[in-house]
């Protein structure tokens, strides 16, 4: 949409004030020039974002609220915006708002779907590498001086052909994930957060022969690779506790690029220091960006830094579709990717 649409789209004339939006963090250029022509744009430029009594403050007198995934908008950062109409969030997952708060206050909550399904499935994949292939492992021993050479029995991982990827999670990004187990040879296991049966299977891609959906009990004891993709809430918090630990495999591998809490971190460090596992790709942490001492000590971890969706395309894509959602709310038209659970 150009800006003379947004600007007709917002009734915009030379004798009205601009609508008022708060951006919490930097945004791409492009996006924020677009919001620029038709907002007045309270922008932090800050890296580490507002803290809640700075963003009760600047969010007083805002009729839109664009901001990130570790901005919690609560009820206190809610109450302190008697005008706020929309709040974007610049990410698939909003586990950040209480989106019901929001939504008992006629404010519109909206997400980024879609837009960031490749880049989340694409990175999914270079974490099951990374700890099936010990890359990260074998950096930090060359890192360290430490290669002594070449030799058969040195630093063996896991070969993924023939083996299966259990996928907890059938969404989007799940299904990203599952479609290219076939280039790696991996026949796929999936289920939704619950231990669920047939119901979900008509999620299923019917000519994809290489897919079936099972119980996460089923999912659990027979994958090689467990990988998340449930968003997170009350249902699926703590979902990978000690006894879903304890039913995976010991040579399996656990993968989270969701929500750090959908795992019980401490869980996951006993099982890897029990060896009831044997290894663990983390993209996402209970705390962040606190991360728990003990996981940096074990070697069969690959650790990173919330980076799923981050690829210059994808994050782009973000900030511009939640720049939209906040023009369209704000000039009365229906968002485009309101969240509706
Ligand atoms: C999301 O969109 O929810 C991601 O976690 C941000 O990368």
């Amino acid at each position: 949409m150009c800006s003379v649409d947004i600007v007709s789209l917002l009734g915009i004339n030379e004798n009205r004030a601009l609508p008022l939006v708060l951006v919490t963090r930097r945004l791409p250029a492009s996006a924020l020039k677009k919001l620029q022509s038709v907002c007045e744009v309270d922008l932090n430029r800050d890296h580490f974002g507002l803290s809640v009594n700075l963003l009760c403050e600047r969010i007083k007198d805002k009729l839109g609220l664009l901001c990130l995934v570790n901005d919690v908008i609560d009820r206190q950062v809610i109450d302190a915006a008697p005008d706020l109409r929309v709040i974007a969030n610049v990410a698939v997952g909003y586990d950040n708002i209480d989106v019901e708060y929001a939504r008992n206050r006629g404010i519109v909550v909206t997400n980024t779907p879609d837009v960031l399904t490749t880049s989340v499935a694409e990175f999914t994949w270079g974490l099951i590498l990374s700890i099936a292939r010990r890359i990260t492992e074998g950096d930090r021993l060359i890192r360290a001086n430490q290669w002594t050479g070449w030799a058969l029995d040195f630093m063996l991982g896991m070969e993924l052909n023939g083996k299966r990827l259990g996928v907890i999670g059938y969404g989007r990004i799940g299904k990203a994930v599952a479609a290219r187990a076939k280039a790696f040879g991996m026949n796929v296991v999936v289920t939704g957060s619950l231990s669920s049966g047939s119901k979900s299977e008509n999620l299923l891609d019917k000519e994809d022969d290489n897919i079936r959906w099972v119980s996460l009990d089923e999912l659990l004891v027979s994958s090689d690779v467990v990988s998340l993709h449930v968003p997170m809430n009350a249902k699926t918090k703590n979902l990978i506790d000690r006894r879903a630990l304890t039913r995976m495999k010991r040579t399996a591998f656990l993968v989270n690029a969701s929500r750090g809490s959908v795992v019980d971190e401490n869980a996951v460090i006993w099982a890897l220091e029990e060896k009831l596992i044997a290894g663990a790709a983390l993209d996402v942490y209970e705390s962040e960006p606190r991360v728990q001492k003990k996981l940096l000590s074990l070697e069969n971890v690959v650790l990173s830094p919330h980076l799923g969706s981050a690829t210059r395309e994808t994050r782009t894509a973000m900030a511009d579709l939640a720049v939209s959602n906040v023009i369209a709310v704000l000039g009365g038209e229906e968002p485009l990717t309101p969240v509706l659970s």
